[in-house]
């Protein structure tokens, strides 16, 4: 018998019949007999490979899209410059695939070299030898990315349900009144351009659902900015570290990268890198406590959401705002709510204010209405507030610069 055939009868067992009644030789074994149903199965399968083409196609397009602020592809800090090992991995895939794809003159077996003693021993020690290799930098690089600069600035990233906190455990970003604890906000990471900043990232419990003092929100999170750094996964109970620096002021996006739950995909956050005069007057105006409106909607907001008159209240169980009696850390903290660089809340699901720079009113408006009704499985509970509360809730919080 051809060695060839024998080879195909170990493989494939079902082969053998087919192989013999077609006449002993293999290749007609694998060749398609006459008939309108095989040549059918072509047609779909030409159909399939179209409309893959097709959908691939559309996801590079998606790709080129301009407003796409979560492209790794565009790196804006050295920790994200991760191009050049994705082009060598994905150009080295694609030249072989069609380098050594199959062609139809070349309709043949390949030379079948079971058994060959010396080439397997050379195919398992080869590749024994390039991992050794490769090992020597790869270590290296791991201790050095393990490494904290030590003037590095430091922030504790605390990961909820769904939102990101941000602690400033840095020495000399303290506030300036109470207890001098660090500055904190939330949705929003404000550092210096340029600079190196070491995270410390680990998920918290806390929020309106949870009771005698057990957390509801501890789960796993991965806290991911394609342009500035790679994920690197949020655990409770866990301090793991993203050590990154943003090359140039602005705006960077990012989001949760582990599923947490009902909004996991909308669990976001920005990082906004100043320069250094922004960030100065940034720093200073964090340190002060929260603006005590004294007239108007402001004042009356001001007193529903601390409850002063008897009336309200439930907004200071779990949100805190600076230099008041409002600590709690179960929810976003609001001592700058209004500040130009807090962006969004809510997750960053919604905007603080509209493109030509105003409140916006309707979206907060929204949320206080019934957070659950804009944001499925929210944690801030329907406190059936009225028209009227929600203006003056609104104007406190806009009062909050
Ligand atoms: Cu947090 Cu997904």
């Amino acid at each position: 018998m051809d060695r060839r055939l024998a080879h195909v009868r170990e493989v494939t067992p079902g082969a053998r019949t087919v192989a013999e009644r077609a006449g002993g030789t293999v290749t007609r074994a694998f060749a398609p007999r006459a008939g309108a149903a095989l040549s059918g199965g072509r047609g779909t399968v030409r159909r399939t490979r179209w409309i893959l083409a097709l959908l691939a196609l559309s996801i590079l397009l998606v790709a080129c899209s301009k407003s796409a602020p979560q492209n790794t592809m565009n790196p804006k800090g050295p920790t994200a410059q991760t191009a050049a090992v994705f082009v060598i991995v994905e150009g080295g895939i694609l030249l072989i695939s069609i380098r050594f794809r199959h062609r139809k003159d070349r309709d043949r077996m390949p030379p079948q070299i079971h058994g060959n003693t010396r080439l397997e021993i050379g195919w398992t020690i080869a590749p024994a030898i390039v991992l050794a290799v490769i090992m020597v930098p790869t270590v290296s690089t791991i201790w050095q990315l393990a490494r904290q600069p030590a003037d590095a600035m430091q922030i504790t990233v605390e990961g909820y349900q769904w939102w990101w906190g941000f602690r400033y455990t840095d020495p000399d970003m303290t506030v300036s009144y109470g207890d001098h604890d660090a500055i904190v906000t939330a949705d929003v990471m404000v550092i210096p351009a340029g600079r190196t900043i070491d995270l410390s990232l680990t998920s918290l419990g806390g929020g309106a659902h949870s009771t005698s003092g057990v957390p509801d929100h501890e789960v796993i999170h991965s806290f991911w900015a394609p342009q500035l750094f790679g994920k690197q996964d949020v655990i409770p109970g866990e301090t793991n570290h993203i050590v990154f620096s943003a090359d140039e002021p602005g705006v960077y996006w990012g989001q949760c990268a582990e599923f947490c739950g009902l909004q996991h995909g909308k669990m976001k956050f920005r990082i906004s890198a100043l320069d250094e005069a922004d960030w100065q007057r940034w720093v200073a105006n964090q340190k002060d406590p929260a603006v005590k409106p004294t007239v108007g909607a402001a004042q009356q907001g001001m007193d529903l959401f601390f409850g002063t008159n008897g009336v309200g209240g439930q907004c200071i169980q779990c949100h805190g705002v600076g230099g008041t009696a409002a600590s709690s850390t179960a929810a976003p903290n609001l001592t700058h709510f209004a500040a130009t660089t807090h962006e969004c809340f809510a997750g960053c699901d919604f905007q603080v204010f509209n493109p030509d720079g105003t409140p916006n009113v309707e979206a907060l408006k929204a949320w206080l209405r019934d957070p659950n009704a804009v944001k499925l499985g929210a944690k801030m509970p329907d406190y059936g507030l009225t028209e009227q509360q929600i203006d003056t809730l609104v104007a406190y919080l806009y009062s909050l610069k």
